[in-house]
Protein backbone atom coordinates (compact mmCIF):
# COMPACT_ATOMS: atom_id res chain seq x y z
CA UNK A 1 0.00 0.00 0.00
CA UNK A 2 1.32 3.23 -0.64
CA UNK A 3 -0.10 6.69 1.35
CA UNK A 4 -0.63 8.57 -2.24
CA UNK A 5 -1.99 12.41 -3.68
CA UNK A 6 -2.17 13.66 -6.84
CA UNK A 7 -0.67 17.52 -7.19
CA UNK A 8 0.68 20.68 -8.61
CA UNK A 9 4.16 21.20 -8.19
CA UNK A 10 4.88 24.93 -7.54
CA UNK A 11 7.96 26.42 -8.95
CA UNK A 12 10.90 27.16 -6.22
CA UNK A 13 10.42 30.79 -5.98
CA UNK A 14 6.62 30.75 -5.37
CA UNK A 15 7.47 27.95 -2.77
CA UNK A 16 10.48 29.62 -1.13
CA UNK A 17 8.08 32.82 -1.04
CA UNK A 18 5.41 30.87 0.52
CA UNK A 19 7.79 28.77 3.37
CA UNK A 20 9.15 32.31 4.04
CA UNK A 21 5.28 33.55 5.18
CA UNK A 22 4.33 30.08 6.51
CA UNK A 23 7.34 30.68 8.37
CA UNK A 24 6.84 34.01 9.82
CA UNK A 25 3.23 33.06 11.38
CA UNK A 26 2.88 33.29 15.09
CA UNK A 27 1.94 30.02 16.66
CA UNK A 28 2.24 27.74 13.99
CA UNK A 29 4.95 25.23 12.27
CA UNK A 30 5.56 26.55 8.52
CA UNK A 31 5.06 23.43 5.96
CA UNK A 32 8.89 23.01 4.84
CA UNK A 33 9.90 24.75 1.41
CA UNK A 34 10.00 21.25 -0.32
CA UNK A 35 6.62 20.05 0.65
CA UNK A 36 4.70 23.15 -0.55
CA UNK A 37 2.24 22.15 -3.11
CA UNK A 38 -1.42 22.43 -4.50
CA UNK A 39 -3.30 18.72 -3.78
CA UNK A 40 -5.82 17.63 -6.20
CA UNK A 41 -6.79 14.48 -4.73
CA UNK A 42 -6.10 12.90 -1.46
CA UNK A 43 -5.99 9.32 -1.85
CA UNK A 44 -4.83 7.37 1.10
CA UNK A 45 -3.40 4.01 1.28
CA UNK A 46 -3.70 2.40 -2.14
CA UNK A 47 -2.85 -0.88 -3.01
CA UNK A 48 -0.07 -1.00 -5.81
CA UNK A 49 -2.91 -2.81 -8.66
CA UNK A 50 -4.83 0.31 -8.42
CA UNK A 51 -1.67 2.70 -7.77
CA UNK A 52 -0.56 1.33 -11.59
CA UNK A 53 -4.32 1.81 -13.04
CA UNK A 54 -4.46 5.49 -12.08
CA UNK A 55 -0.31 5.90 -13.05
CA UNK A 56 -1.74 4.79 -16.64
CA UNK A 57 -5.11 7.29 -16.65
CA UNK A 58 -2.98 10.53 -15.31
CA UNK A 59 -1.08 9.53 -18.48
CA UNK A 60 -4.05 9.27 -20.62
CA UNK A 61 -5.03 13.32 -19.66
CA UNK A 62 -5.05 15.38 -22.06
CA UNK A 63 -5.09 19.02 -20.21
CA UNK A 64 -3.76 22.43 -21.59
CA UNK A 65 -1.13 24.13 -18.98
CA UNK A 66 -2.05 27.60 -17.03
CA UNK A 67 -1.18 30.08 -15.09
CA UNK A 68 -2.09 30.64 -10.99
CA UNK A 69 -2.27 33.60 -9.19
CA UNK A 70 -1.72 33.65 -5.53
CA UNK A 71 -4.18 35.07 -3.80
CA UNK A 72 -4.56 36.31 -0.18
CA UNK A 73 -4.21 33.77 3.09
CA UNK A 74 -6.68 32.07 5.43
CA UNK A 75 -7.39 28.93 7.94
CA UNK A 76 -9.35 25.80 7.19
CA UNK A 77 -10.71 23.88 10.85
CA UNK A 78 -13.66 25.62 12.17
CA UNK A 79 -13.29 27.89 15.74
CA UNK A 80 -9.71 25.81 16.34
CA UNK A 81 -8.26 25.95 12.92
CA UNK A 82 -5.26 23.77 11.54
CA UNK A 83 -4.40 24.99 8.95
CA UNK A 84 -2.69 28.17 7.48
CA UNK A 85 -3.37 28.33 3.56
CA UNK A 86 -1.82 30.63 0.68
CA UNK A 87 -4.90 31.07 -1.34
CA UNK A 88 -5.45 30.33 -5.58
CA UNK A 89 -7.68 32.44 -7.71
CA UNK A 90 -10.19 30.36 -9.38
CA UNK A 91 -9.08 29.40 -12.63
CA UNK A 92 -10.97 27.04 -15.52
CA UNK A 93 -8.14 25.43 -15.95
CA UNK A 94 -7.34 24.40 -12.88
CA UNK A 95 -10.89 22.81 -12.13
CA UNK A 96 -11.20 20.84 -15.41
CA UNK A 97 -7.81 19.43 -14.61
CA UNK A 98 -9.02 19.00 -10.80
CA UNK A 99 -12.53 16.81 -12.44
CA UNK A 100 -10.43 14.74 -15.22
CA UNK A 101 -8.43 13.71 -12.26
CA UNK A 102 -10.77 12.76 -10.02
CA UNK A 103 -12.69 11.10 -12.67
CA UNK A 104 -8.98 9.05 -13.36
CA UNK A 105 -9.05 8.34 -9.72
CA UNK A 106 -12.70 6.69 -9.77
CA UNK A 107 -11.94 5.16 -13.02
CA UNK A 108 -8.95 3.57 -11.50
CA UNK A 109 -10.91 2.00 -8.40
CA UNK A 110 -10.31 4.11 -5.91
CA UNK A 111 -12.98 5.87 -3.46
CA UNK A 112 -12.43 9.39 -2.75
CA UNK A 113 -13.84 10.98 0.26
CA UNK A 114 -15.30 14.92 -0.66
CA UNK A 115 -15.66 16.52 -3.86
CA UNK A 116 -15.80 19.99 -2.52
CA UNK A 117 -12.30 21.71 -4.03
CA UNK A 118 -11.04 24.79 -2.53
CA UNK A 119 -7.28 25.28 -4.28
CA UNK A 120 -4.82 26.50 -1.73
CA UNK A 121 -1.15 25.71 -0.74
CA UNK A 122 -0.88 24.82 3.07
CA UNK A 123 2.06 26.59 4.45
CA UNK A 124 1.74 26.30 8.11
CA UNK A 125 -0.12 24.39 10.58
CA UNK A 126 -1.45 25.14 13.93
CA UNK A 127 -0.57 21.85 15.96
CA UNK A 128 -2.89 21.79 19.15
CA UNK A 129 -5.20 24.80 16.91
CA UNK A 130 -5.04 27.83 16.28
CA UNK A 131 -6.52 29.76 19.92
CA UNK A 132 -8.71 31.96 20.37
CA UNK A 133 -6.47 34.40 17.64
CA UNK A 134 -3.93 35.86 19.61
CA UNK A 135 -3.43 39.59 19.12
CA UNK A 136 0.00 38.14 17.09
CA UNK A 137 -1.39 36.47 14.85
CA UNK A 138 -3.94 39.16 13.71
CA UNK A 139 -0.93 41.21 12.78
CA UNK A 140 0.25 38.48 10.89
CA UNK A 141 -3.00 38.18 8.96
CA UNK A 142 -3.61 41.66 8.45
CA UNK A 143 0.02 41.92 6.79
CA UNK A 144 -0.50 39.22 4.62
CA UNK A 145 -4.15 39.72 3.77
CA UNK A 146 -3.32 41.93 0.53
CA UNK A 147 -0.75 38.86 -0.51
CA UNK A 148 -1.17 38.83 -4.43
CA UNK A 149 1.49 37.51 -7.39
CA UNK A 150 1.63 35.34 -10.01
CA UNK A 151 1.41 34.33 -12.64
CA UNK A 152 2.93 31.04 -11.67
CA UNK A 153 3.14 28.70 -14.58
CA UNK A 154 2.22 25.60 -14.12
CA UNK A 155 2.80 23.24 -17.00
CA UNK A 156 2.60 19.57 -15.12
CA UNK A 157 0.82 17.98 -12.35
CA UNK A 158 1.98 14.37 -10.24
CA UNK A 159 1.48 11.26 -8.49
CA UNK A 160 3.23 11.63 -5.12
CA UNK A 161 4.13 9.76 -1.81
CA UNK A 162 3.37 10.80 1.71
CA UNK A 163 5.35 9.30 4.20
CA UNK A 164 4.34 9.70 7.95
CA UNK A 165 7.46 10.22 10.44
CA UNK A 166 7.37 11.71 14.32
CA UNK A 167 8.87 14.55 12.42
CA UNK A 168 6.06 15.33 9.94
CA UNK A 169 5.04 14.10 6.54
CA UNK A 170 7.87 13.64 3.81
CA UNK A 171 6.52 13.82 -0.07
CA UNK A 172 8.50 12.04 -2.94
CA UNK A 173 6.82 11.91 -6.78
CA UNK A 174 6.17 9.03 -8.39
CA UNK A 175 5.13 9.96 -11.68
CA UNK A 176 5.18 13.47 -13.83
CA UNK A 177 2.59 14.29 -15.93
CA UNK A 178 3.06 16.90 -18.50
CA UNK A 179 -0.01 19.66 -19.18
CA UNK A 180 0.13 20.48 -23.20
CA UNK A 181 0.11 24.12 -24.56
P1 LIG B 1 -3.50 20.17 2.09
O1 LIG B 1 -2.92 20.14 3.47
O2 LIG B 1 -2.66 20.89 1.13
O3 LIG B 1 -4.90 20.62 2.08
C1 LIG B 1 -0.74 15.12 1.32
O4 LIG B 1 -0.98 14.56 2.56
C2 LIG B 1 -1.73 16.20 1.02
O5 LIG B 1 -3.03 15.64 0.96
C3 LIG B 1 -1.75 17.26 2.09
O6 LIG B 1 -1.01 18.34 1.63
C4 LIG B 1 -3.21 17.59 2.25
O7 LIG B 1 -3.52 18.72 1.54
C5 LIG B 1 -3.97 16.53 1.52
N1 LIG B 1 -4.95 15.85 2.35
C6 LIG B 1 -6.28 15.92 2.21
N2 LIG B 1 -6.91 15.15 3.09
C7 LIG B 1 -5.95 14.59 3.84
C8 LIG B 1 -5.97 13.69 4.95
N3 LIG B 1 -7.10 13.20 5.44
N4 LIG B 1 -4.81 13.34 5.48
C9 LIG B 1 -3.65 13.83 4.99
N5 LIG B 1 -3.56 14.66 3.94
C10 LIG B 1 -4.70 15.03 3.38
Amino acid sequence: MTRSFVAIDLPDAVRSRLAGIGGGCPGARGVPEENLHVTLAFLGDVRDAALEELHDRLQAIRAAGFDLKIEGIGTFGGPRPRVLWAGIRPEPRLRELHKSVRRAVRGAGIELAHARFTPHVTIARFPSGLQAEPEGFQRFAAAHAGLSFGPVPIRSFALCESILNPGGARYTELAAYPLGS
